[in-house]
């Protein structure tokens, strides 16, 4: 959606996979779906040292509202001990953080977990009430809706944010519920209609499920990844990474799969009591560097290998490029012996870094064979400079 937001892949933090539709502020209080875990999470992303590497957004997900719209038929937030200060409140503490807040609707008759939806009748008001509020993201659930009103609304809503005037990136999730795949989904008109969207069923917190939808993503690249670019982004669904279905070699592995599919990154975890670990996997800024870089370009499987290997490749600006090295065996770490020429790389000699060793390599010419190592369900992820760049920057 050529709106002028996302022109990289929006990053940031979404409460559902972690703290789903938790509504016991009773019994639960720092992790229902209330006020304080928002503020909670905009705290941590401001002084964490999130923001600054790009991770901005704050998102509610389903459950947030009051199970009645207000008298004016608007949306309004739970009133009674979840958010009592409101939602234009609550957009003001995060903006005044410098950060941005992301809100969920439902295009139908209920949202997922039963709360009002927006049905067509209600896109223009739900879209005013999002922008006087100060919103700055909407996901578009599609749950109890058929595929007739999805077609008229999810373009209606995109017009409907426009005419705010308020700009508010759009997430919309009809595709994961016309199957994901043409003739059905229109992914020409998507990308004209929303700025990402989501293909596919929800991650879970497992491996399985990161394996899942990393088959499905990479099963259909040729659709999926000539639909990407700046403001129009595919989104396989949160990072899990910090929660506790995946080991660090398997942190590793989404980190590095989700930037070279230039997806969104929307972790969903406990920042208040992430480990080390996976902080270091998260704030990995050649990874970063990676996910957001400026052209935009999807990157795709390049090779797939009988032995559970996987080469992935991703074009980035300035003629760099990276590499992911994927096993997806469950055996002992798997010496994989290869060479650049082979990877399609044919400019003579290369320099690599190494994202998660935090290691420059040394040069490499493009016919000559090495061997990486790469760990059960874990990842080898390379930076790789031009021989240019390093030679007009004076380095050997
Ligand atoms: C389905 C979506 O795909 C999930 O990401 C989440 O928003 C739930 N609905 C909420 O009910």
């Amino acid at each position: 959606l050529d709106n002028g937001l996302m022109r990289t892949p929006p990053m940031g933090w979404l409460a559902w996979e972690r703290f789903r539709c938790d509504i016991d502020c009773e019994d639960d209080p720092q992790n229902c779906i209330s006020e304080v875990l928002f503020r909670d999470m905009a705290d941590r992303l401001a002084e964490d040292g999130w923001r600054e590497l790009g991770y901005v957004y704050v998102n509610i997900d389903d459950c947030w509202s009051s199970k009645e719209r207000d008298a004016q038929g608007r949306l309004q937030a739970d009133p009674k001990s979840r958010f009592p200060g409101g939602i234009a409140k609550l957009a003001r503490y995060v903006h005044d953080r410098g950060l941005k807040l992301g809100i969920y609707g439902d295009l139908g008759t209920y949202t997922c977990g039963g709360y009002p939806g927006t049905t067509l009748d209600k896109i223009e008001i739900d879209a005013q009430t999002f922008a006087e509020w100060g919103v700055d993201m909407l996901k578009l659930d599609g749950c109890y809706s058929n595929s007739t009103e999805q077609e008229q609304g999810y373009p209606l809503m995109t017009k409907a944010l426009n005419a705010t005037g308020r700009p508010i990136g759009y997430s919309c999730s009809w595709p994961a519920y016309q199957g994901g795949l043409p003739p059905k989904v229109n992914y020409t008109l998507l990308g004209e209609i929303c700025n990402l969207w989501r293909n596919y069923g929800d991650i879970q917190d497992s491996w399985d499920s990161v394996l899942d939808i990393v088959d499905w993503f990479t099963e259909h690249q040729d659709i999926l990844q000539p639909a990407a670019g700046p403001g129009r982004w595919n989104d396989p669904d949160m990072l899990i990474i910090g929660d506790y279905g995946l080991s660090m070699d398997q942190s590793r592995s989404q980190m590095a799969l989700w930037a070279i599919m230039a997806a969104p990154l929307f972790m969903s975890n406990d920042l208040r009591t992430l480990n080390s670990g996976a902080r270091a996997v998260l704030q990995n800024k050649v990874a970063i560097a990676i996910n957001q870089d400026p052209l935009g370009i999807q990157g795709r499987r390049l090779i797939k290998e009988k032995s559970g290997v996987d080469v992935f490749w991703r074009p980035l600006s300035g003629g760099s490029s990276a590499l992911v090295f994927f096993s997806r065996r469950t055996d002992m770490p798997y010496r994989y012996q290869t060479s650049l020429k082979a990877l399609n790389y044919t400019a003579g000699t290369y320099k690599m870094y190494d994202v998660f060793l935090e290691k420059p390599m040394p040069v490499l010419k493009d016919a000559t064979e090495f061997v990486v190592s790469i760990n059960p369900t874990g990842v080898v992820m390379w930076y790789v400079y031009p021989s240019t760049k390093w030679q007009e920057e004076g380095e050997e």
